[in-house]
């Protein structure tokens, strides 16, 4: 399937001869394995005849080769269509040393934080987990969701020349839509080897309508009018979590600290804190040394730090 969609991803027309001769299969078979693609993907094809088959829009597939190229001594799978990369990284790392990355064409059950549906279609977006070795205790992690939505920023701001903003801990927005989410999960012992799988979910090439999506997000296409080069973008992504990281592990959050207030969507905004079924009403007053939200409640500076805390502006709750 991958073969014959990298004979198309370009977007022109293939004859039905021409793409079974290069698959080897035959023509019969070329329009059978063109229509599971329609309707296990999504993906839009025209057939004119006399011209052949061509994909509506041109793809930016993943291209492993490059990509490897780039990074020697760093372990990087690539998928067609799988669950999710965080789910699949659990499972390479049970067989190959971290630190390592996967990557997916599509992902079946791309998952958000508190076990919502992270909408992936075919080809479209970045959908990446980074895994890193927790060396350094547990002080390592401190912060670090949010070290991840900075490099994140930098690698939008180095393929686009936008700059991105982050809603704590580390929702990616630009002009408040949401362009990237991230979903950090410990694996392993905390007390003896421990990992953290990185996902990083980025909207690249998503354009037009998106039902599974229940809130205002962009791509990257859709700021910049351009179709994005998937690879690259892997590529300056992967830079940059190199680059975030190691300071991180090395300083920790706090040297990060004010560089991260530089992009803060919310800072000084009223917001509604959601933890659980508790509700708190504050004025955002920054972030703490480890990545905690501080917020001015009833006169009084409050931190909080949790997986499961979420942020609303109090005017749109
Ligand atoms: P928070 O976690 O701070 O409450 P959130 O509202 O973005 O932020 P998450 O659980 O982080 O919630 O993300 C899940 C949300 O993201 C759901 O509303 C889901 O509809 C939406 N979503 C799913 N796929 C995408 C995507 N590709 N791009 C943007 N948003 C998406
Ligand atoms: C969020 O904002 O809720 C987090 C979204 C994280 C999505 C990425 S896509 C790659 C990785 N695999 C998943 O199933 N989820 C993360």
């Amino acid at each position: 399937m991958l073969k014959l969609l990298t004979l198309l991803a370009d977007g022109d027309f293939h004859s039905g001869n021409e793409l079974g001769a290069e698959v080897g299969i035959s023509r019969a078979a070329v329009w059978k394995r063109l229509q599971s693609l329609r309707d296990e993907f999504g993906l839009e094809l025209q057939s004119v005849p006399g011209k052949g088959y061509r994909l509506s829009q041109p793809l930016s597939l993943i291209d492993l080769n490059s990509l490897q190229a780039s990074f020697p001594s760093l372990p990087i799978f690539a998928y067609d269509s799988i669950s999710s990369t965080n789910e699949y990284a659990k499972k390479v790392l049970a067989m190959q040393a971290a630190p390592l990355a996967i990557l997916a064409e599509h992902q079946t059950l791309g998952r958000g934080r508190r076990g919502r549906e992270w909408s992936s279609p075919y080809a479209q977006n970045l959908y990446l987990s980074f895994v890193w070795p927790v060396t350094q205790g547990m002080a390592q992690i401190d912060g670090l969701s949010l070290v991840v939505g900075l490099a994140v920023v930098r690698a939008v701001e180095q393929v686009v020349g936008t700059t991105a903003q982050l809603k704590w801990p580390n929702d990616v927005l630009i002009n408040n839509s949401k362009v990237a989410g991230i979903l950090l999960e410990l694996v392993g012992d905390p007390a003896d080897l421990c990992h953290v799988v990185i996902g990083i979910g980025v909207n690249l090439n998503m354009t037009g309508t998106n039902q599974a999506i229940d809130q205002q997000w962009t791509s990257l296409a859709l700021e910049t009018g351009k179709q994005i080069d998937r690879t690259k973008f892997a590529q300056s992504i992967l830079e940059s979590l190199d680059l975030y990281l190691d300071k991180q592990k090395n300083y920790g959050f706090s040297s990060l600290r004010s560089e991260w207030l530089g992009v803060h969507a919310w800072q000084g905004r009223e917001v509604v804190l959601s933890a659980g079924n508790e509700l708190v009403r504050g004025r955002i007053a920054g972030i703490g040394e480890k990545g905690e939200i501080c917020l001015l409640v009833d006169g009084q500076e409050r931190l909080f730090i949790g997986g499961e805390l979420s942020l609303r502006l109090r005017n749109d709750t």
